[in-house]
């Protein structure tokens, strides 16, 4: 593997021990799958729409013991013990213990393990672990996107996909949608229009993976948490792809709102000039 100038690097361990840990998170989750879920388990979080179960609070456990106990200096934002603030550490983990929870609750296989290392302020590493399909999706910083499949890893390209009418997208819907139904219909229907499709998957972290493995051409979604994008925004960076909010703008940390596509300006500018179109159409900003 070819190092970048820019590259930060970290150590191969923490590598290492950040894909073990996924992994393990992602054993743990088909476990509970295996035995089902009790349905007294599954509750409702901020509303209908969002739910969490006792696997995505056992996964959370697993994976914040290990951080704390590797490394006791580090920060930790987990969805499911986090504050609204991402940590202050110079090296904090930002980790979503089960993305996608309400496939995981139907026993729909489309759901993720999501880490991210942040150092001063950017993603160092990113791994997304799919755990029914026996993929992990892995990124450095400078170092490329990989998958590391019956322990080999191949390195990730996204797709070479120029035009949006050949594109297959994917979003999602917030979860307060009973109080703003009509939030994103119009967007939907005007890129499933202008697309090849658009498919609503369920899971962000799975769906980014897909974007950077070059299967999914872009995926778009508001209302987003760090946990939900972070490690998925760092694997389509390092697989030659673009993310931004909404707005065009560069993602940071603290965004939102995201684009993240192969790059291709046919499709990611076409994405945000079809939404910004439908929104100036409709008043919205
Ligand atoms: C959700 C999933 C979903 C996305 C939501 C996320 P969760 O995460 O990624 O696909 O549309 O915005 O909150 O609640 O399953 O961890
Ligand atoms: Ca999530
Ligand atoms: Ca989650």
């Amino acid at each position: 593997m070819v190092r970048r100038p820019h590259q930060r690097s970290i150590h191969l361990n923490t590598r290492e021990f950040a894909i073990a840990l996924a992994q393990q998170a992602g054993v743990l989750l088909l476990d509970y799958r295996r035995r089902g879920l009790a349905e007294d388990t599954i509750r409702a979080k901020t509303g209908h729409f969002d739910i969490v179960t006792e696997a995505d609070v056992a996964s959370e456990r697993l994976i914040s013991d290990a951080i704390r106990a590797a490394f006791p200096d580090h920060g930790f934002h987990g969805e499911e013990s986090a504050n609204h603030r991402l940590p202050n550490e110079p090296w904090f983990w930002v980790v979503d213990p089960l993305d996608g929870t309400t496939n995981f609750a139907h026993g729909l296989p489309i759901f993720g393990v999501n880490m991210a290392l942040i150092h001063d302020g950017l993603p160092v590493l990113g791994v997304t672990c799919d755990p029914s399909s026996g993929r992990t999706y892995w990124a450095e910083h400078g170092g490329g996107a990989w998958l590391r499949f019956g322990g080999q890893d191949t390195q990730l390209s996204v797709s070479a996909v120029a035009d949006l009418d050949r594109a297959l997208l994917s979003t999602g819907f917030i979860a307060g949608r009973k109080l703003d139904p009509s939030h994103n219909r119009a967007e939907f229907t005007a890129l499933d229009l202008r697309s090849q499709s658009v498919r609503r998957l369920g899971s962000a972290a799975v769906v980014l993976a897909w974007v950077a493995a070059g299967l999914l051409e872009a995926y778009w979604e508001e209302q987003l948490k760090p946990w939900d994008w972070i490690p998925g925004w760092l694997l389509i960076q390092e697989a030659g792809g673009r993310v931004t909010e909404l707005t065009g703008a560069a993602a940071g940390l603290s965004s939102v709102s995201l684009v993240a596509s192969n790059g291709q300006p046919g499709i990611h500018d076409e994405i945000l000039a079809t939404i910004a179109g439908v929104r100036a159409q409709s008043g919205q900003r």
